[in-house]
């Protein structure tokens, strides 16, 4: 979600007014996810790295983050929708992570969209924090296989992403999501987060599912119909 404070800028606001009108744009993405039957749509809301920012920018995004949960939580019970976090949730304000529990607690029971917010998140903390996981164990180093560091990610039991977006004309991953995104197709698009709304969300799932996935097979073996190869590709891809 990229370009909040260009978009406020752009308008003679503060940055801050940006991230408000963010919270929007999720609401959209979230509504337009149910209606595609997105089972997985994870969001990268804050960043280790968005921690060297101001201090006044830092402590409203927290403050957006806790009004948030408290006044959407009845909201995401009613569209069934599951709400989880990932990434380095203790070093977040109390109240944040308060908010996030019990939003968590919640809508623990709910079976429709899990809904993931990546906060104090980076891909580089996640593998640093598997490795260490692995270490603990006391698994011997020849035992290591990739499934290891799959099983010993924050959330092993999210599958990869198929999809990943990223608005305000920057191509780049930013740390997000490194070891899940290998296969994942990227869709960058110049609009600004607090303008992508469901029209666009939707756009970018029907532009991805007309695409061909390959998993490093040739075409034909694709369009022979090896389905078998990789998890996660079905039929109609
Ligand atoms: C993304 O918008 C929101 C967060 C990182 C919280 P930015 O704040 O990065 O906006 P730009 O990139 O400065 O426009
Ligand atoms: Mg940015």
């Amino acid at each position: 979600m990229d370009g909040n404070g260009r978009w406020a800028r752009e308008r003679g606001e503060e940055r801050v007014f940006g991230h408000a009108s963010g919270v929007e744009s999720v609401r959209s993405a979230v509504s337009a996810a149910g209606e595609l039957g997105v089972e997985y749509l994870t969001l990268y809301a804050f960043s280790t790295e968005n921690w060297s920012r101001p201090r006044e920018e830092i402590n409203a995004l927290m403050e957006l983050l806790v009004k948030s949960l408290a006044g959407e939580v009845n909201e995401l019970i009613r569209k069934g929708v599951r709400l989880r976090s990932t990434g380095d949730i203790s070093a977040l304000p109390e109240a944040c992570i308060s908010g996030l529990r019990d939003v968590e607690a919640q809508t623990a029971h709910c079976t429709g969209l899990n809904l993931i917010l990546a906060l104090s998140y980076s891909g580089r903390w996640e593998l640093t924090e598997a490795v260490r996981r692995i270490v603990r164990s006391g698994t011997p180093a020849e035992n290591i296989v990739e499934d290891t560091i799959r099983q010993h990610l924050s959330m092993p039991d999210v599958p990869d992403p198929e999809l990943l977006v990223r608005t305000s004309g920057e191509q780049r991953l930013s740390n997000f999501l490194l070891w899940q995104l290998a296969y994942s197709e990227l869709h960058f698009t110049p609009v600004m987060w607090p303008d992508f709304r469901e029209d666009h969300f939707k756009a970018a799932v029907l532009e991805f599912r007309g695409r061909e996935r390959r998993f490093g097979r040739t075409g034909d073996q694709v369009s022979g119909g090896v389905q078998d190869i990789k998890q996660g590709i079905k039929k109609e891809e």
